[in-house]
């Protein structure tokens, strides 16, 4: 008997803990809720379908040029990598690229005016395929109403059990941070680039991330900071554009944009990566105190 719990701690350990069933499953194939979604897209019957308030016509989302960004929407952000690469399964036929998934969250993150309705919108969206895997969304912690805000990449086990951002290990160690500067929960708003945990902690695919980005975006315009810190470079490159790695970009002053206003925002150490490597927390260190002074000087 201890020799199975033993066994199964070890797989825990190794990532092994998303759902198993009796079939083997194809996770790299699109879910057939993205391909009827790319299929609505694609029809014209779909265009002539009554379409939810505030979400524009499937047509509009077929118009908007591959890059489209509208203006509302915040950060220089990357160009969006190529994805869609063909047929992948008997009901996707390929015609319809990715894009249109990502063009279609664009829409509906936009067509959205308040936190609550930002989190209804995503738990009822079934475009990405990681909500297939997580066991919850993990949305946010922390105080909407907070002046500085805290983005990681995406959640871990904990967070997906607990459907909160950062309460495993390395949000512990967050926490002890935020208090070595004189804040806790309660005065900062935490949130993820990607709010569903990808199956055994890897790392989102590019596609994930692009499709996830303009709900970020329109968390980030709603709660509407003065500050905003990337933890680790998978959320800076996303929000900022930028390609530099976290050596380089961390502790420097930079700006995303905010519903035309520029907001102070910096880069520093994942605390995953701070767990990894102790000895960076001093340069993590310079980080938050250098937050503590922002918020002070922007009063
Ligand atoms: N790492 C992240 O980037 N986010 C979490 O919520 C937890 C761990």
């Amino acid at each position: 008997m201890r020799h199975l719990e033993a066994l199964l701690d070890f797989y825990l350990a190794s990532g092994v803990d998303a759902s198993l069933g009796e079939d083997v499953v194809d996770w790299f194939q699109l879910s057939e809720v993205q391909a009827k979604a790319r299929q609505q897209i694609a029809t014209p019957q779909a265009a002539a379908q009554p379409v939810a308030p505030g979400q524009g016509s499937s047509q509009q989302v077929r118009q908007m040029p591959p890059q489209h960004q509208s203006p509302s929407q915040p950060g220089s952000a990357p160009a969006a990598p190529v994805v869609g690469a063909g047929p992948r399964s008997p009901t996707d036929h390929g015609a319809i690229p990715d894009q249109a998934v990502i063009s279609m969250a664009r829409e509906q993150a936009s067509s959205t005016g308040s936190l609550a309705d930002l989190r209804a919108c995503l738990e009822a969206f079934d475009g990405c395929n990681l909500k297939r895997t997580a066991k919850s969304l993990v949305f946010a912690d922390g105080n909407p109403d907070a002046r500085v805000m805290f983005i990681g990449e995406a959640p871990g086990r904990d967070e997906d059990l607990q459907g909160k951002p950062f309460v495993g290990r390395s949000g512990q160690l967050l926490d002890r941070m935020l208090k070595a500067i004189g804040l806790d929960r309660s005065q900062v708003y935490i949130a993820n680039t990607v709010p569903w945990r990808p199956p055994g902690n890897r790392t989102p695919t590019p596609q994930e991330t692009e499709i996830c980005r303009p709900f970020i975006q329109r968390q980030i315009e709603l709660v509407n900071p003065d500050v905003v810190v990337f933890l680790g470079a998978a959320s800076a490159k996303t929000l900022l554009g930028v390609q530099d790695g976290i050596r380089k970009m961390r502790g420097r002053w930079m700006t995303y944009p905010v519903a035309g206003r520029q907001v102070a925002a910096l880069a520093t150490y994942h605390p995953a990566y701070l767990l990894r490597s102790p000895l960076e927390k001093r340069l993590s260190w310079r980080d938050f105190l250098s937050v503590k002074s922002k918020l002070s000087e922007l009063g």
